[in-house]
């Protein structure tokens, strides 16, 4: 495994690979490794002849109040957990390497930002999409490789990926879970054992919910409110946001209907845990 840290060198590599041929697969990731991006390299790996992953603590995605100080930075175990997965490079840059002093472009995408997570925070999809744009600018790959778990930032990139044409084939993979169904997140270590104990309730409270749809539901406040309960009486987590919208256009429903997107945002203490499930009916 390349563990690379400068723009030219891994554009210099990245071109010799595809003179030679070989496709590219690329994980962008901020660090903190867990078996969610385990899962993202595999898919990468049996898909294409390289496999790329960026550790990026991309500052232009938090808010002014937000974890970018105490987002976790493990480099040498990140290293360690890439090498083991067999990635073929590591793409390592610095802040000042992705934005020197001189950088003043932003990139911003309408709409699809403003609902959800977006409400709560604003400028963080524009933050993501700039430096996506920025790492698929440097990586060029054929396939870029993104989690379930996270589904606004993925429509998100959907969008903009096809807003400014940029040749690129997106897959998203299933959410990696836990075995008590915990969705992976590199935030689940802000958790204390009880909070780590009774977050679990976020993923039970969304099958509950498909239940009821699957059931016949197709009221959306009902919805809401059942998720609400389930998540008020058996945990000490405060609801952000309990949402149901369309699975594409991420707008929201009033009566239930086509691809449905339930996504909640749930404070634990420290940690904002987000997860979602989609609908089909
Ligand atoms: O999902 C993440 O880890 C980040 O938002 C991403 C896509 C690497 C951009 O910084």
């Amino acid at each position: 495994m390349q563990i690379i840290t400068d723009i030219k060198k891994i554009r210099t590599i990245i071109a010799q690979a595809k003179r030679r041929g070989q496709s590219i697969g690329f994980v962008p990731t901020m660090g903190a490794l867990h078996t969610g991006h385990a899962s993202l390299i595999q898919k990468s790996r049996r898909e294409n002849a390289v496999t790329v992953l960026s550790v990026f603590v991309n500052p232009k995605q938090f808010g002014a109040r937000e974890d970018f100080a105490a987002y976790p930075r493990e480099k040498n175990k990140d290293c360690l957990f890439a090498k083991k997965q067999k990635v073929d490079i590591i793409f390592y840059p610095s802040v000042n390497k992705i934005y020197p002093r001189s950088f003043l472009t932003s990139i911003k995408v309408d709409r699809i930002t403003k609902t959800l997570c977006g409400r709560f925070r604003p400028g963080h999809f524009d933050g993501v999409a700039l430096v996506v744009t920025k790492l698929l600018n440097i990586v060029t790959p054929d396939v870029l490789y993104l989690g379930q778990k996270d589904a606004q930032q993925c429509a998100v990139l959907k969008q903009l990926v096809r807003d400014l044409d940029i040749p690129v084939k997106i897959n998203i993979c299933p959410t990696v879970r836990e075995n008590d169904g915990l969705a992976m997140s590199s935030r689940n270590q802000y958790l204390t054992p009880k909070q780590r104990r009774e977050a679990p309730v976020l993923y039970r409270a969304l099958r509950d919910a498909r239940q009821k749809i699957q059931n016949g539901e197709r009221r959306t406040a009902r919805v809401i409110k059942h998720i609400a309960a389930l998540i008020r009486h058996n945990s000490s987590g405060r609801i952000q946001y309990i949402e149901c919208v369309n699975a594409d256009t991420l707008q929201p429903l009033q009566g239930l209907r086509g691809e449905v997107l339930i996504a909640l945002a749930v404070w634990f203490g420290k940690a904002r845990l987000i997860d979602n499930i989609i609908v089909k009916i």
